[in-house]
């Protein structure tokens, strides 16, 4: 009895020992998975390099991607956005596949304002080529006072984009129905700060004050897990990989009712509903 659940103990840590060692400690610092890929000298690492602040003034903004590429998996980071008098400044954090025609990629922006006027956040889904996928919630807390977590989970069932644990929103694979879904392309993870106010803040009637610069964005507690490419192909074909496991191919009932209170209380745009745009509602909509 006793040794049987002994062998039964090793044979279980033998079993999960490559996923672990793959996976290794989390939340790693910027420089395990990330590089600064625009202006150097307006990324700065902080507490020993486990965050990092973004800075971006008239010179210049930033941005930063991962060393790698995912295919499936789960990233979530804790960002602190730029306080006060943000107004067309965009603070955005993706996933892309950066292939020109047949694009796949997962979109979160953060969408500035006026001071004590609510942030938006955007997000958008494209699937092989096709984007245009835009909702829209105003935050019900200020996202520049503490660090919030904004996670993107991405498996073959389905993709949620979550904050502090709250999804915001679900796209699902209805394949089975026609609709597009990024599947076989792996993605990267991006990140950047910049002035976008020709459209961002008010459809672009409200200006960046530049008095106010330099405009800072912090990040911290990076945690990607996913299988990397090209990297161990054991990992794709892995049943025990958790991200696509039992728990995460569906909203549980929890999850479900804090999406429908999002839905019911924040969400000012979504273009399954926009009838100007779109005279015929588009199918993953009604899927
Ligand atoms: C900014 O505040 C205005 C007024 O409250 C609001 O209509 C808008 O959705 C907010 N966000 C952006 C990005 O303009």
């Amino acid at each position: 009895m006793k040794m049987g659940g002994m062998k039964t103990t090793i044979s279980f840590i033998l079993h999960l020992l490559p996923c672990l060692v793959f996976v290794g400690a989390r939340p790693a610092t910027f420089n395990d998975d990330f590089r600064v890929t625009w202006e150097e000298s307006h990324i700065k690492q902080i507490q020993g390099g486990s965050a990092i602040q973004l800075i971006l003034d008239r010179s210049s903004g930033c941005g930063f991607a991962s060393k790698h590429q995912y295919l499936f998996g789960r990233v979530s980071m804790k960002i602190k956005l730029v306080p006060g008098d943000s107004a067309g400044t965009v603070t955005a954090f993706y996933m892309n596949s950066d292939t020109d025609n047949i694009r796949d990629e997962l979109d979160f922006e953060f969408l500035g304002n006026r001071t004590g006027q609510p942030y938006t956040v955007q997000t958008n889904v494209y699937a092989h080529g096709k984007g245009d996928r835009e909702q829209r919630i105003n935050l019900w807390f200020d996202p520049a006072i503490d660090f919030h977590t904004y996670t993107i989970l991405w498996n073959p069932y389905h993709i949620v984009f979550s904050i502090d644990d709250i999804p915001i929103r679900e796209y699902k694979n209805n394949e089975a129905k026609g609709i597009p879904y990024p599947k076989t392309q792996p993605m990267g993870i991006y990140s950047t700060l910049w002035e976008a106010d020709d459209w961002a803040t008010r459809g672009g009637l409200e200006k960046i004050d530049w008095s106010k610069a330099p405009f800072y964005a912090y990040y911290k507690d990076f945690d990607v897990e996913g299988c990397w490419m090209p990297g161990p192909k054991s990992c794709i074909t892995n049943p025990n990989n958790w991200w696509e496991g039992q728990a995460y191919r569906q909203l549980d009932a929890v999850q479900q009712k804090k999406y429908q209170w999002v839905r019911t209380n924040h969400m000012i745009y979504d273009y399954c509903t926009d009838k100007s745009r779109y005279p015929i509602t588009p199918p993953e909509c009604i899927a």
